[in-house]
């Protein structure tokens, strides 16, 4: 009977770490998946999420009953606070229509879903997304029958951003496109436009009228700061652009299994945010009935005390300090130590998680082969695999594949 289901090849990402796992080589690396990892390169579980944990689980009320079918109330209103802004004026309106999802990956899913189901497409049913970009955006609109296609993000020549690219697929794709764009801390190249780009990037959406998905994966790591992280989508809703917001837990509160994420799509107004929630709890009911709540408790208990919400930012700071640090000492290795050929102020200029190398796949592919540092095939780095420990080791990797 199912002759025909071909086989699929494994998860690029994923695959990565069950790679590394298989791997005896005790200098072994890995620079795959984006999680945090602390300076012994143990998973961490933030300070806040354990002591939050603690008094849920010492709660004797605490029942495993179904949460409603748009998710924990206070943690939905909670995480649309902490992503849109205390002062947002879509808030203020109520008309933002906010519901608990399986993470960020979840959160774009069901946004996709919607927008199959109800976003008036001028003609093609597409979603242009940043060439290049988080590699699951393909398949999550491709499984809603969305095309996809790509706008200029990256320029290899200046690994950096291709500003004007970027600003021209804007004004020339037909008014009423749909544009997903990184909130921050963008996936897999740690490039971000600046304050002043996202301006006219905003400009360039109210004149086109294109509909805007932002990407919310990691708040809080790209600068150490959770408002300003939030700033190009809370300038956004400023500016009356039309958008929903797709956000995630799992990197910012260190939650990654728990599967805890929000979509928020901000309306016209309240009567319409009202009518968008119904139907986004329809979809959701016949995806998964009910969000999970353990992650959300622990969140919404975070936001609601001022004590443990202070704990939180501090332990985030501690996670981007770390990276930044690591990115310091790499390009500090590489430049002034190893002397490897060629510029690497990028490693310290690019923000978040991850750090596009410049390096091709065959010398990505050479890393893995002969240094058994565990890389995606696009030269991304996940910084927060290195530590004190296998800096050094990685560098001098580095350094051989570039030179040969
Ligand atoms: C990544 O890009 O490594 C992370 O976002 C994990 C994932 O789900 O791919």
């Amino acid at each position: 009977t199912w002759d025909i289901v071909p086989q699929a090849p494994p998860d690029s990402i994923f695959k990565l770490t069950a790679a590394y796992q298989a791997d005896p080589y005790p200098q072994k690396v890995n620079l795959g998946v984006g999680a945090y990892r602390d300076d012994d390169n143990k998973p961490w579980v933030l300070p806040v999420v354990r002591k939050a944990s603690h008094i849920l689980l010492s709660d004797p009320t605490l029942h495993h009953e179904y949460l409603p079918i748009t998710g924990l109330p206070e943690f939905v209103s909670g995480a649309a606070r902490l992503i849109l802004g205390d002062d947002s004026p879509a808030l203020a309106d109520d008309r933002v229509a906010s519901v608990q999802t399986i993470s960020g990956t979840g959160a774009n899913h069901l946004a996709a879903l919607f927008l199959s189901k109800y976003y008036q497409f001028d003609g093609e049913r597409v979603v242009y997304l940043s060439d290049p970009t988080w590699v699951n955006h393909f398949a999550i609109f491709e499984n809603v029958g969305i095309k996809q296609r790509t706008y200029p993000y990256y320029d290899s020549k200046t690994i950096g951003l291709d500003f004007d690219g970027f600003l021209a697929a804007l004004q020339s794709a037909p008014g009423r496109s749909v544009f997903l764009v990184h909130a921050c801390a963008h996936n897999p190249t740690g490039v971000d436009p600046t304050e002043e780009q996202w301006e006219t990037i905003a400009q360039a959406f109210i004149a086109k009228k294109h509909y805007a998905i932002f990407d919310s994966a990691y708040q809080g790591f790209a600068s150490g700061d959770l408002d300003r992280d939030a700033k190009a989508i809370r300038y956004f809703v400023r500016r009356g652009v039309p958008m929903l917001v797709c956000q995630s837990f799992a990197k910012n509160a260190g939650l990654y299994g728990e599967r805890v994420g929000a979509l928020h799509l901000i309306a016209p107004n309240k009567e319409t945010a009202t009518r968008v929630r119904s139907q986004l709890s329809v979809l959701q009911r016949s995806e998964i009935s009910n969000p999970p709540s353990y992650g959300a408790r622990v969140i919404a208990l975070i936001l609601g005390n001022p004590e443990l919400f202070e704990e939180w930012k501090a332990d985030i700071r501690t996670m981007a300090d770390r990276i930044i640090d690591m990115r310091k000492r790499l390009h500090s290795l590489l430049t002034n130590e190893l002397r490897t050929p060629g510029n690497w102020d990028h490693i310290v200029n690019q923000i978040g998680m991850f750090s596009f190398t410049g390096i091709s796949t065959a010398q990505s592919k050479a890393l893995i082969d002969d240094a058994h540092v565990y890389l995606t095939s696009n030269g991304r780095i996940s910084m927060a695999g290195l530590n004190s420990k296998n800096l050094r080791y990685f560098a001098e990797a580095l350094d051989r594949v570039v030179r040969t």
